[in-house]
Parts: C-alpha cells; structure tokens; sequence
C-alpha cells in the first residue's frame, strides 16, 4: 500500500466509525421533549428504522396516510408512547384523520397499537351494532360526550371497546357511513371520573436487536 492508498483507507474507516457510532446516539431534544434511542428524528442520530418527526418544536408520529399525531410522552424503558388522538372538529363529529380513514400505521413498521387503548367512536351507523362493541347507554364513551359538549357527537350512536389482541394492531378505523370520530383512553379504569382520563393512544415498538 503507498501512502496514497493508506490516508484514504484511514479516511474511509474512521468515516465509517463516525456513521457507525452516531447511529447508535440518541438525537437531540424536539422542543423540551428528550428524544430516546432508537427513536429517530434525522439520519444522523437514532435508529433510522423508528423514524419520528421534530415540527417547529413538537415531536410527532407520522402515520402510513401521512398525518402527523403529536407526541405527548415516551417509556423508552417500555417501548412505548403516546400520541394525541387527533381533534374532532369544534360542531361536527369528524375526527381531523376522517378523510384519511383514522389511524393506519405500516405494516411493516416497528410501531403497532398497543392493548392499553380503549377506543370509543363516535357517530356510528346502525350497522356497527352488530359488532362486538359496547355500545349500551352505560359505554364509557357517553361520559365522554358529557364533558366534550362542544363537539357535535352528542346524542350520536357511540361504541367503546378495548383494543385487545384479538384485533388488528394497525389501525383505528372512522369512515363516512361508519363511525365518523373517535378518541382514546390509555388504561381506562371504570371508577376514574372522567376529568382525569388519559386521553391517548399508546403505541409500541420492537426493541432493535
Ligand atoms: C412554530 O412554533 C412557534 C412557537 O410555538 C409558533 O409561534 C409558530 O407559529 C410556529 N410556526 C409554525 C410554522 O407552525
Ligand atoms: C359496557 O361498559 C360498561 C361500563 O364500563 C359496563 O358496565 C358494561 O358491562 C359494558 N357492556 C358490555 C356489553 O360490554
Ligand atoms: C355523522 O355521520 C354522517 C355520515 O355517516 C354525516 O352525514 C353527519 O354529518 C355526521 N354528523 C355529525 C354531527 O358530524
Ligand atoms: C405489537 O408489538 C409487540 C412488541 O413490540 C408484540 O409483542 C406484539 O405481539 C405486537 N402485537 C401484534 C398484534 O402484532
């Protein structure tokens, strides 16, 4: 090898140490929100496979219809956040993801739903009667329709249910002619009063090996 060749194999191994290294950093802060390894804001940093987006500040979870939902905490020891339900627009009943279907995460992805939500959907037709929901007068999600008294779904046909392992792992599904707004509960308890509920969807990931 002449000196040539040498510097540049030099050059090439501690380039690949750098990449190699920084891959492995956790990325710094979004806004005042740490930013724990694997999760990845830019290709510098984090684990580019559990990529996450820094808006302006506010640390978000692109979903697989490219919406953004906020970032409100993470459990990096439980392989876990949770992201803001999306609102549901002041007189009507329509969640802000209802154009593109609700919550869709990518199959393929290391995020999926975990089985901590209790989903309640709001303005529902007659037909989702039929399915396993809890859609009595005693659903949680009348209570929600007390407090949320500016949002159109009151007196709407509401369900809840709990996002249990019996169900897909990849969305939350709200579409016009089915049930058109939802929210969720992280570890929803019966005998909490509904002004202290957690309002949330939690999701996991598969820890990097
Ligand atoms: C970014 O965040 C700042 C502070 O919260 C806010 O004043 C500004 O309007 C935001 N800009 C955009 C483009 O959202
Ligand atoms: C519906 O939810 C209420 C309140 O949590 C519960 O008491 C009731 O048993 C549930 N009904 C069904 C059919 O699951
Ligand atoms: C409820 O959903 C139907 C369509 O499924 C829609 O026409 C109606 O406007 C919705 N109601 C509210 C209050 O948004
Ligand atoms: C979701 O991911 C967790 C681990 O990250 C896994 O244990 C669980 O089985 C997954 N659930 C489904 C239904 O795929």
């Amino acid at each position: 090898m002449n000196v040539r060749e040498m510097m540049s194999f030099l050059i090439m191994f501690v380039l690949v140490s750098i990449s190699h290294v920084s891959a492995l950093e956790a990325c710094p802060n979004c806004g005042s929100m740490q930013v724990p390894y694997p999760l990845s804001t830019n290709d510098n940093c984090g684990n580019p496979r559990y990529r996450v987006y820094c808006n302006n500040g506010s640390l978000e979870f692109l979903s697989a219809q490219k919406f953004f939902y906020q970032i409100l905490s993470i459990n990096p020891s439980a392989y876990k956040f949770i992201i803001r339900p999306p609102l549901i627009q002041k007189n009507t009943c329509y969640s802000s993801d209802l154009d593109v279907g609700g919550l869709l995460l990518d199959e393929n992805s290391p995020f999926n739903i975990s089985t901590h939500n209790t989903v309640m959907l709001f303005n529902c037709s007659e037909t989702i009667l039929l399915s396993p929901l809890n859609c009595s007068s005693i659903s949680p999600c009348r209570q929600f329709e007390k407090v949320e008294a500016e949002t159109g779904c009151i007196d709407t046909l509401c369900c809840s249910f709990l996002k249990d392992s019996a169900m897909t792992s990849h969305r939350i599904r709200v579409r016009v002619g089915g049930c058109t707004a939802y929210t969720s509960v992280v570890d929803f308890n019966p005998d909490q009063i509904v002004e202290s509920w957690n309002y949330g969807i939690e999701l996991q990931w598969v820890p990097p090996n």
